[in-house]
């Protein structure tokens, strides 16, 4: 979310950031261009009212180029005139020869100068305008030079020009100020589209904040409440909850398949069972057939201890395995567990020991599933403990929670194989699944852990290959949770 929000106010103080630039250059462009304008309407009418000047000076006097010595020289009153023209004026005459020159003018160096009358060199003169580099401090200038046809024979063309520098010295400005204007618009921009950003994806937060709610399988009904606005977040929203309707569906046509499948499997287990016992009992039944009847007997037992825990499961999913919640001593209970496994521990040479508190440890419990939970536990560390190993089994309390922990020194289970084992039907070695040395489903930790979830308490586990495992459950006193 973070990143969109992110990305979105990127983009749009990028898009700002390309318009103020495509904006302030078209400007720039723009003043300059209409600067330039104006310059040429300035020297154009400073070169006209010089020609007129010369042209009617040449009318008036007959003659205005003198030769004094060997260089020609203008009229002088003709060149005080000129020589107050406030930008570039230069006059020349048939051979090339500078006759007259703005007090600007002569200010320029030697080399500057040259460039300036070179337009004046070329034969056969014709107006023109342009822009000559004259090289520092100048700069590039713009010129307009015209052949001067009726002010006597000497006189070929005149000159006037002036640097660009003074039409760009505006748009410079606005440059500037731009440049210094921009980051601020910018961090403005970046700011508000923040804000927009943040205030536009808030209604998806919300609906993903809900959805992240639901996603844990049993809070499939929920809905999500629909924006009256119905705009794009209401159809998300309603796209969403038809989603969640469908799911519900399937995940409620899985479960109460799942039930009814080991609900009708359970009464021909039951006949099946009654009639190999029956089998067993029978005095003519030849000791070979009593062998393979046994085991077909085990395989009965198993099966029928995974449709229970199937069934068992499938009736918590769907909401149907009701808590039967009654005040108890977790003490006797945890003692008589203890007892009924510490024979089956015995006969594989496994010691069990358990610690209890000298109170009573009274909590409402539903006593049945918790003894369950406990033999799932404690068979569990019996299974996967080698002969002579312990398993430790202890009932703590404390002011908000009761904790029950069953530990042995067995197999332990290896670290990346500790998130999947409250999986249904996982198992950390499937190669020695149902009949071989460790039977099992790889249901009875799923079973577990929706017991103590059950009661609003947690199961944790801590292991060490080749050391041992330790769960632990929690309990607390406050709540119990009817799930
Ligand atoms: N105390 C333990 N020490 C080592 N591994 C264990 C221990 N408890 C559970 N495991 C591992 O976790 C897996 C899942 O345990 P779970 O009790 O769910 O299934 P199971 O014991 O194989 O079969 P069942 O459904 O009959 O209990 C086991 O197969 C085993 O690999
Ligand atoms: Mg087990």
């Amino acid at each position: 979310m973070a990143t969109i929000r992110r990305r979105l106010t990127l983009w749009y103080t990028v898009a700002l950031a390309v318009t103020v630039l495509a904006f302030g250059t078209a400007l720039y462009l723009e003043r300059r261009q209409s600067g330039i304008k104006e310059l040429d309407q300035r020297i154009t009418l400073e070169a006209d009212l010089a020609h007129r000047r010369l042209t009617e000076s040449y009318k008036i006097l007959g003659r205005i180029v003198t030769t004094s010595g060997s260089n020609p020289a203008l009229d002088p009153g003709i060149s005080a005139y000129l020589e107050s023209v406030r930008d570039y004026l230069v006059v020349a005459d048939t051979a090339g020869q500078v006759l007259a020159l703005s007090e600007l003018t002569r200010a320029l160096p030697a080399d500057a100068l040259e460039r300036l009358a070179a337009p004046l060199g070329t034969p056969g003169l014709d107006r023109h305008a342009g822009t000559l580099p004259l090289g520092p401090p100048t700069g590039p200038v713009r010129f307009l030079a015209l052949p001067v046809q009726d002010a006597g024979p000497s006189i070929s063309g005149l000159l006037v020009a002036t640097p660009t520098g003074q039409a760009a010295f505006g748009p410079a400005n606005l440059l500037r100020s731009m440049l210094l204007i921009a980051p601020i618009i910018l961090v403005g921009a970046g700011l508000v589209g923040y804000w927009l950003a943040g205030t536009s994806l808030r209604p998806v937060q919300t609906i993903m904040d809900e959805v992240e709610a639901i996603s844990d399988g049993r809070s499939l009904h929920r809905r999500l409440a629909v924006p009256l606005a119905g705009d794009e977040m209401a159809r998300l929203a309603l796209t969403v909850n038809g989603m969640l309707a469908r799911l519900e569906q399937s995940f409620g046509s899985l479960h109460r398949f799942t039930a009814d499948a080991s609900h009708e499997l359970k009464t021909p287990l039951m006949v099946l069972r009654a009639g190999v016992e029956r089998a067993l009992i029978h005095p003519g039944t030849p000791p070979e057939i009593l062998q393979s009847l046994d085991e077909t007997l085990a395989q009965i037992n198993q099966m029928t201890e995974m449709v229970e825990s199937l069934l068992t499961l499938a009736r918590a999913d769907e909401g149907r395995a009701p808590l039967a919640v009654e005040e108890c001593d977790l003490r006797a209970l945890v003692a008589d567990v203890a007892e009924t496994t510490g024979m089956l521990g015995e006969s594989v040479g496994i010691t069990e020991v358990h610690t209890l508190p000298d109170a009573p440890v009274r909590l409402a419990v539903d006593g049945g599933r918790i003894r369950e939970m406990l033999l799932n536990m404690v068979t569990n560390a019996i299974k996967y403990t080698p002969p002579g190993g312990t398993v430790a089994i202890s009932l703590q309390e404390d002011a908000e929670a009761v904790t029950i922990s069953v530990r042995d020194t067995g197999i332990g289970i290896a670290p990346g194989d500790l998130p999947y084992i409250f999986e249904r039907f996982w198992r950390a070695d499937p190669a020695r699944s149902r009949t071989g040395e460790r039977p099992g489903t790889g249901l009875g930790l799923a079973i577990t852990k929706w017991i103590a979830e059950a009661h609003g308490g947690s199961i944790t586990v801590q292991s060490r290959p080749g050391r041992g495992t330790m769960f632990t459950v929690r309990l607390p006193k406050a709540q119990v949770a009817t799930v």
